[in-house]
């Protein structure tokens, strides 16, 4: 089973290069990395995307925080393109479980990114939730988890053995700190995992022999200093 690899990015210039990497399956943003590249209007950003992002699947997020509006938000987002997935977060800000939410747009069949998720009990509950004809990715962040010395894998373990029946629904590896992720990932058969793009490029460094590593890291310790004019 292949491990699919999107890139966490909102920046148009590094989507438009990212879209034609075959390495790069889809694309995920959310609303702190729009604004991070600038966007201002949502919408008309969202779209200058969808142009040259047109293919590969896309996550976008409703950012209300009310049910009513998140549907609003979730209806529009959905109507900009065929490769759209809505992100849903888990909760809203008063911690109360989007499920309703997930449950309307998943029966009529549109394609939803849940996200946010940090616990199993959480993933149950979205599982229950979605309509299993409907594709579906359940985001779970694991470098937000591991910053706070927590273990992801048992949670990605048992997420993907409740999800793995169903060819609909998709474990995403979100929150990815080291290119090794992508390893461990793989190991733990997940459907995707989500990537900056500085990560996506270090995969290309894969395989490199332990004895290059060390010249490498020698080398560059000796240019620096050298830089730096250093003397004893
Ligand atoms: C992707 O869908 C998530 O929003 C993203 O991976 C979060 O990553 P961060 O924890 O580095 O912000």
């Amino acid at each position: 089973m292949k491990t699919k690899i999107f890139c966490d990015i909102a920046d148009y210039e590094t989507i438009k290069l990212f879209n034609n990497k075959p390495i790069v399956d889809g694309f995920t943003t959310n609303p702190s990395l729009m604004r991070l590249a600038g966007a201002k209007n949502y919408k008309n950003y969202s779209l200058k995307i969808l142009k040259t992002c047109n293919k590969k699947p896309i996550s976008f997020e409703v950012f209300a925080d009310k049910f009513k509006n998140m549907l609003e938000q979730a209806y529009e987002i959905n109507s900009w393109g065929k490769n759209v997935y809505v992100k849903i977060p888990v909760v809203n800000s008063k911690g109360k479980f989007t499920g309703p939410v997930i449950k309307e747009l998943s029966d009529k069949g549109i394609k939803l990114n849940i996200t946010a998720v940090y616990t199993f009990e959480q993933t149950q509950k979205i599982f229950k939730n979605l309509n299993k004809k409907t594709k579906s990715i359940i985001s779970i962040f694991a470098g937000r988890m591991a910053d706070k010395g927590k273990d992801p894998l048992p949670i990605f373990k048992k997420s993907i053995s409740l999800t793995k029946k169903n060819k609909n629904i998709q474990i995403l590896w979100a929150s990815t700190r080291e290119a090794y992720n992508y390893t461990q990932a793989k190991q733990i058969n997940c459907d995707i995992i989500t990537m900056p793009p500085k990560v996506i490029n270090q995969i290309n460094g894969f395989g490199k022999s332990f004895k290059s590593m060390t010249l490498d890291t020698v080398k560059s310790f000796l240019a620096d200093s050298k830089k730096s004019r250093f003397s004893l």
